[in-house]
C-alpha cells in the first residue's frame, strides 16, 4: 500500500500525510539550520508603475545537492516581491509559459473585480489550448470562462494603506497544486503614514514566507496525484514534511543584537501555525493582514492559519550575542517544529523604535445588515451554506460604502478569507476575540463548532468578488461562494 521504492521509509520521515499517493521515496530529510535564508528578489518595473512577469518551469535548489522543478512567478520560488504604493497605480502583465491555465490573486488587495483573479478568468499558456492538456494538467472547462492567451495585465490602483500581501494562483479546481509548485510571492504596500515611523527597515525588515512541502527522492515537491480520491487525508488539506522560509529548508539567518521587523506568513496550503521563540522571548505586533495596528501590541504566541500576516518586531538585543534563538511552530513536537533560525552575531547601532501610536486606521463603521455563511463537511463534500461553489452563483449583495457583520461557522478548521473587503474580528462564541485577532483582516481561523463575527467593509469597488476557505484543498474541493458589491 505504501509503494515506497528506495531506501526512505516514509513513516520515519514522519508525514504519511498522503503516503497510499506515493510511488516514489522521499529525499532524506535535511539538516536544519545549515542553509541561509534568502530575501526574495524586489521586482523592479519596465517602466514607471509597469510590472512583468513570466510565470515559468525552473530547476532550482532547496534541498542542498538536489534540484526542485517548480512552477515560479520569474521562475523563481517564492516570486519577486512587489514594492508597492499607495496612490502609485501599478499594471503587471502576467505571461503564462506554464503547462497550465492561470488566474493570479493580488491577497489582501482592494483590486477592482476584473483584476482580482478570478477562477475561471485565466491566463492560457502561450501556444497552449484552453483544454485538454496533457497528464495532471487535464481539466474541464467551466461556463462563463474567460480566456486570455500567453498574457495579461492586471491592474491595481493601489489605494490602500501600508501592508503586507501576497499573490498566489487562484485557479479554478488547481490552486492548491499550482500553489504547492511554488506559484507564490510577496507585495509589500508603503504609505507615508508608514514611513514616518521609525520602525526597523532595510536589511532589518524580512518579508518571511512560511510553508511546508514534501520531497521526493529526486528532490521534486510531493503531492497527492489523484485528489479526486478525495482521501481522508486530502480532505483535510495537505501537509508536507519539510518546512521552508522564502524557499529555504528549516533557514539560518545572522542577525545584529538590534529589533528586526519580521512580515510573516503563513503560506501553507492547510497546515496552522502556532508561532513563539525559543528559549523564550516576545513579538511586538505593529501590524495585521492588511495593515498597521493603532498601537503595538505584544504576544508571546502567534496562531497562524493558512494566508494570515503578522508584521511583527522582534528585538534581539535582549539575548546574549552567540546565541541563538529559534522561531518553532508548537502545534508540532520535537524538531519537526522548528521553522527557522537566528543567530545573534554581534552587536550594533539600533536607532529604530516602535513608537506607542503606530498609526489611524479606519474606524469601525456601523454595520447595515448581518449574514451567515456557515462552512462545513455535508454529502457533497466541503460547502458554503451547503453548496459547492458554482463561479457565478451569487450568496451575498452588500452595498458598497458600507459595513456588514459577517457570522462565519464551522464544523472544523476553516481559515475564512474574504476578497476586497477587509474585516475586525468582532466576537468568538460570543466573546470578546483574541488579541492576535487585533486590527483590519482578511482571513480568520474560524475553528471547530466556533462562531466568529466579523465586521466587514465593503470599499473600492463594485462587482464580483468572492470569499472562501484558504485550506487550498478546500478551495479546490468548492469551499468558495460569490459575493457581489452593488
Ligand atoms: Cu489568498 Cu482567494 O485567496
Ligand atoms: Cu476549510
Amino acid at each position: 500500500f505504501l509503494g515506497v521504492l528506495g531506501g526512505t521509509a516514509l513513516a520515519a520521515a514522519g508525514c504519511g500525510q498522503y503516503a497510499g499517493e506515493l510511488l516514489v521515496g522521499k529525499a532524506p530529510t535535511p539538516e536544519p539550520f545549515r542553509v541561509p535564508l534568502s530575501i526574495p528578489q524586489v521586482a523592479a518595473p519596465v517602466a514607471p508603475g509597469r510590472y512583468e512577469v513570466t510565470q515559468r518551469v525552473a530547476r532550482v535548489e532547496i534541498l542542498p545537492g538536489l534540484r526542485t522543478e517548480v512552477w515560479g512567478y520569474g521562475g523563481t520560488f517564492p516570486g519577486p516581491t512587489f514594492e508597492l504604493r499607495r496612490g502609485a497605480p501599478a499594471t503587471v502583465r502576467v505571461r503564462n509559459e506554464l503547462p497550465v491555465p492561470t488566474s493570479t490573486h493580488l491577497h489582501g488587495g482592494v483590486t477592482p473585480s476584473d483584476s482580482d483573479g478570478y477562477p475561471t478568468d485565466l491566463v492560457i499558456p502561450a501556444g497552449g489550448h484552453a483544454g485538454g492538456h496533457a497528464g495532471h494538467a487535464a481539466r474541464m472547462t467551466h461556463p462563463g470562462e474567460v480566456h486570455h492567451e500567453g498574457a495579461r495585465d492586471y491592474h491595481y490602483p493601489v489605494g490602500q494603506r501600508a501592508a503586507t500581501l501576497w499573490y498566489h494562483d487562484h485557479r479554478m479546481d488547481y490552486t492548491a497544486p499550482a500553489v504547492w509548485q511554488g506559484l507564490a510571492g510577496f507585495a509589500l504596500v508603503r504609505d507615508e503614514e508608514e514611513d514616518a515611523l521609525p520602525l526597523p527597515a532595510g536589511e532589518r525588515e524580512l518579508p518571511l514566507m512560511i510553508c511546508d512541502r514534501s520531497f521526493g527522492e529526486d528532490g521534486s515537491f510531493l503531492y497527492p496525484r489523484n485528489h479526486e480520491g478525495h482521501d481522508a487525508a486530502y480532505m483535510a488539506g495537505v501537509e508536507g514534511d519539510v518546512i521552508l522560509v522564502n524557499g529555504a529548508p528549516w533557514p539560518v539567518a545572522e542577525v545584529t543584537a538590534t529589533r528586526y521587523r519580521l512580515r510573516l506568513l503563513n503560506a501553507c496550503n492547510a497546515r496552522r501555525l502556532n508561532l513563539r521563540l525559543a528559549p523564550g522571548g516576545r513579538f511586538t505586533q505593529v501590524g495585521s493582514d492588511d495593515g498597521l495596528l493603532a498601537a503595538p501590541l505584544e504576544h508571546d504566541a502567534l496562531p497562524m492559519s493558512p494566508s494570515e500576516r503578522y508584521d511583527v518586531v522582534v528585538d534581539f538585543s535582549a539575548y546574549p550575542v552567540g546565541s541563538t534563538v529559534t522561531l518553532v511552530n508548537t502545534l508540532v513536537d520535537g524538531a519537526a517544529g522548528n521553522v527557522m533560525r537566528f543567530v545573534v552575531a554581534r552587536r550594533a547601532k539600533d536607532d529604530s523604535v516602535v513608537p506607542k501610536r503606530l498609526s489611524r486606521p479606519p474606524e469601525r463603521p456601523a454595520p447595515v445588515a448581518t449574514r451567515s455563511f456557515d462552512f462545513r463537511r455535508t454529502d457533497s463534500g466541503w460547502t458554503v451554506n451547503g453548496r459547492l461553489y458554482r463561479p457565478g452563483d451569487l450568496l451575498a449583495r452588500p452595498r458598497l460604502g458600507t459595513a456588514e457583520v459577517w457570522r462565519l461557522t464551522s464544523d472544523f478548521h476553516h481559515p475564512v478569507h474574504v476578497h476586497l473587503a477587509h474585516f475586525q474580528v468582532l466576537a468568538r462564541n460570543g466573546r470578546e476575540p483574541a488579541p492576535t485577532d487585533a486590527g483590519w483582516k482578511d482571513t480568520v481561523d474560524v475553528r471547530p463548532y466556533e462562531v466568529v463575527d466579523v465586521l466587514a467593509r465593503f470599499e473600492g469597488y463594485r462587482g464580483r468578488y468572492m470569499l472562501h476557505c484558504h485550506n487550498l484543498e478546500h478551495e479546490d474541493m468548492a469551499m468558495m461562494a460569490d459575493f457581489e458589491v452593488i
